[in-house]
């Protein structure tokens, strides 16, 4: 038996006690959002910036402000707040504070928790994924991905991304024969998700036959980054997580029978090379991250710039005429509406940012949508702006060591999508029926209806 199928046996034979699932919500979700809500009553601004993320998708800017005028750190109850765009950089390069937002002591509560996560499913912040992962296991399992995700690797991925941006297209108008005579169109479902999937999935050598599924388990998953999930949702998500473990397993087994070109036959390679740099549980979480985040947000990047964009034709016929290059349209767009809203970390030892001193085991906010509206770093930050020079110097891809790892690709998906939509559609306009996503951490539209014109 192979290492994989004896891993899914395990996976599948582990019982878990009725109890754990519960403990895990009580004290992971249902504990934590009624002490954050009972705190933002009182006053605490991290309260209310949690809150008001449950309230409505707008970005909270009135919050971002007072939390900035605290000073370098707002002294919250659970947590010191950053909204500063250079605090917020020298927090994600400090070595001192690391990914992750643990419970890092030994009190009853922690080993509960503990014992409750043993039979968790495995998740985007579970351990070994890379977003929770530090040095040196993080330094040796990013380095085996990073090439597939460089600058040049992704430049010739370019010309298939165009291809398939224009296939969407075709598809939309034939599949949709009301669109031709100006009925709206979802665009997230036919364009702004179908597309990053489709790169992706063929990034990872997933068949084409099962993007679908691939694209169900992103979307019931993406709400397992968020706090404070009622009991129903929460157990949804931890059933999609399994469902996707065992089908990533099935997956992986297959490419190492019959293994291609893609980034994933590389990894198995690797893994079967030389089983000391990358374990199964490793290689797992990986291609799990990298699946989801390839596309979770890449779709909020296209249906966010699309909406803004219609929202301000003049920028928009500055692009579609050359005169403002594509590329900054994205930035702005990372920059004025970023697909995800902020990152946490620990302590893990006494230390100062920015003048402040941070005793072991404080947990870390930093704001990444507020940083990019420090009036500091960019003129009028609540301008959306497509000629803004340095648009690009926003946080939206997060900083240091776990500065997005598919930056590059995702830049260029949301340029390509970008310049081939408007190309053709130069005049769409949104149409009624728009719907943000319900996700907190993750921002962006899960229906947007458009008139192509
Ligand atoms: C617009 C699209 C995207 C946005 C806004 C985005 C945002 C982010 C952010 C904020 C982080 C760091 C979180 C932290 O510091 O805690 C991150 C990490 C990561 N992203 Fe992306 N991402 C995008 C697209 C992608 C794509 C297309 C991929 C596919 C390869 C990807 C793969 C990853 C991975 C693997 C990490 C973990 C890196 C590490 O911890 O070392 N992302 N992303």
């Amino acid at each position: 038996m192979s290492t994989a199928t004896r891993l899914a046996h395990a996976a599948r034979d582990r019982v878990e006690h009725p109890a754990q699932a519960l403990t895990r919500w009580s004290l992971g979700q249902a504990l934590p959002s009624t002490a954050i809500a009972a705190r933002a009553r009182r006053g605490d601004l991290q309260g209310q910036v949690i809150r008001a993320t449950h309230d409505s998708q707008e970005l909270p800017l009135e919050l971002f402000a007072r939390i900035r005028e605290a000073g370098p750190f707002y002294r919250g109850h659970f947590a010191l707040v950053t909204a500063h765009h250079a605090v917020v950089r020298e927090v994600l390069s400090s070595p001192d504070v690391q990914a992750g937002i643990g419970l890092q002591d030994d009190r009853p509560i922690a080993r509960l928790l503990g014992w409750a996560g043993r039979s968790a499913p495995m998740g985007p912040l579970s351990e070994p994924s890379l977003l929770v992962t530090e040095p040196p296991d993080h330094t040796r399992m990013r380095k085996l991905v990073t090439r597939v995700f460089t600058v040049r690797a992704v430049e010739g991925l370019r010309a298939r991304t165009e291809q398939v941006a224009e296939e969407l297209l075709d598809d939309l108008v034939r599949e949709a024969p009301r669109t031709r005579r100006g009925g709206p169109v979802d665009l997230v479902d036919a364009y702004a998700a179908a597309l990053p999937v489709t790169v992706i999935c063929e990034i990872l050598g997933v068949p084409l036959e099962e993007r679908d599924v691939v694209r169900r388990f992103g979307t019931l998953a993406a709400p397992s980054l968020d706090l404070g999930l009622p009991l129903v949702r929460f157990r949804q998500v931890e059933r999609t997580l399994r469902e996707f473990d065992a089908w990533l397993r099935d997956h992986i087994e297959q490419v190492r029978r019959s293994p291609g070109q893609d980034l994933l036959s590389q990894l198995v390679a690797v893994r079967d090379d030389d089983g000391a740099r990358l374990s199964d549980a490793e290689l797992i979480s990986t291609a799990g991250l990298v699946l989801a985040a390839g596309f979770e947000t890449t779709v909020n990047l296209i249906g966010n710039a699309t909406a803004l964009l219609a929202e301000h034709p003049e920028q928009r016929a500055a692009l579609v005429a050359g005169e403002v290059p594509w590329l900054r349209a994205v930035d702005e767009a990372l920059r004025f509406d970023p697909p995800v809203l902020l990152t946490g970390r620990t302590a893990v030892r006494d230390t100062e940012i920015a003048g402040v001193p941070i005793r072991k085991g404080r947990v870390v906010t930093a704001l990444l949508a507020a940083a990019n509206r420090d009036p500091l770093v960019f003129t009028d930050p609540d301008t959306f702006d497509v000629r803004r020079e340095n648009a690009g110097d926003h946080l939206a891809f997060s900083g240091g060591r776990h500065y997005c790892l598919g930056a590059a690709l995702a830049r260029m998906e949301g340029e390509v999508a970008l310049r081939t939509l408007h190309e053709r559609f130069g005049s769409l306009t949104l149409a009624p029926g728009a719907r943000r996503r319900d996700t907190r951490i993750l921002r962006g539209w899960a229906r947007l209806p458009v008139e192509l014109g």
